[in-house]
């Protein structure tokens, strides 16, 4: 079981589209992915056509009575499988504050339910690096941080990189990352310079796949489909099918 936190503490990167493309991907490649929704905004819960859950049924039941998580797993219209959020998530920050034991209690849940799960395990964060990023930060593998190729984003880069390096030292281990660029206009030389100046500084831990601007990945989420079934021939699908290619050469779900 790989796991996965797409993470980066700036909003309307990509983060929810990346994790339902790369999980809709690896899904057709008969990976079976479970992909988790830990953003209040539920907006991964929403855009896969699962729609509103009631709390009961979504992951804040794992936060406020121990709900084993892989009696919280949903199956989307397309057979996804998903565990999702609901804006109540929102108080698990107030709930249990920045005590040492919440950071670790979804790496215990997973390892507790799911650790016979052999299928990959994605993780859409919220845009902030609170309680729950820092769950899914413990509780992963891997990060893979969605980044707009615009200029604050690239800024926005470094500080991230030096916060998971600050957490390096409590989880005793180095955090693997791997930066895709999204959003990429080709009619802007700022999004190639963009690219450039990160592949120099972070090299081989930045995709060669990049995500086009595409009108079918903005529109899809309001349909409730991934950009696969939504429209199979878009750039955006032809993307995220090379994005998820590319990890998966990597070792990235390994
Ligand atoms: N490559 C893209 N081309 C066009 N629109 C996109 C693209 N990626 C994301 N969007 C749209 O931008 C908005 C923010 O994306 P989202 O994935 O929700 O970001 P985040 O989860 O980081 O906040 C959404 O409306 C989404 O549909
Ligand atoms: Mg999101």
């Amino acid at each position: 079981m790989a796991i996965i936190a797409v993470f980066n503490q700036k909003g309307g990167v990509g983060k929810t589209t990346t994790t339902l493309n790369v999980s809709a991907s690896l899904g057709m490649l008969g990976r079976n992915p479970l992909a988790i929704d830990l953003d209040p905004q539920s907006h991964l819960t929403l855009a896969c056509g699962i729609g509103q859950l009631p709390a009961d049924k979504s992951i804040v039941e794992y936060y406020r009575n121990n709900k084993p998580l892989q009696e919280l797993i949903q199956h989307s219209p397309r057979d996804l499988r998903v565990i999702g959020a609901h804006p109540e998530l929102a108080k698990v920050d107030a709930l249990y504050g920045k005590s040492a034991s919440v950071t670790g209690k979804l790496k215990e849940g997973l390892e507790a339910g799911l650790a016979w799960d052999e299928a990959p395990v994605l993780i859409d964060c919220s845009p902030m690096l609170g309680v729950l990023s820092l769950n899914a930060v413990f509780a992963a593998d891997r990060v893979l941080i969605p980044v707009s190729a615009d200029f604050l984003s690239m800024q926005g880069v470094y500080r991230l990189d030096a916060a998971l390096r600050v957490l390096e030292k409590p989880l005793k281990r180095k955090i693997e990352k791997k930066i895709v660029l999204t959003r990429f206009d080709t009619r802007r030389k700022l999004a190639f310079e963009v690219y450039d100046k990160l592949k120099q500084q972070y090299g081989d831990d930045v995709c060669d796949a990049r995500i086009h601007e595409n009108v079918s990945l903005a529109e899809s989420p309001s349909r409730g489909k991934d950009i696969f079934e939504f429209a199979s021939h878009s750039r955006g699908a032809q993307d995220y099918g090379a994005l998820t290619m590319e990890l998966l050469q990597k070792g990235f779900f390994e």
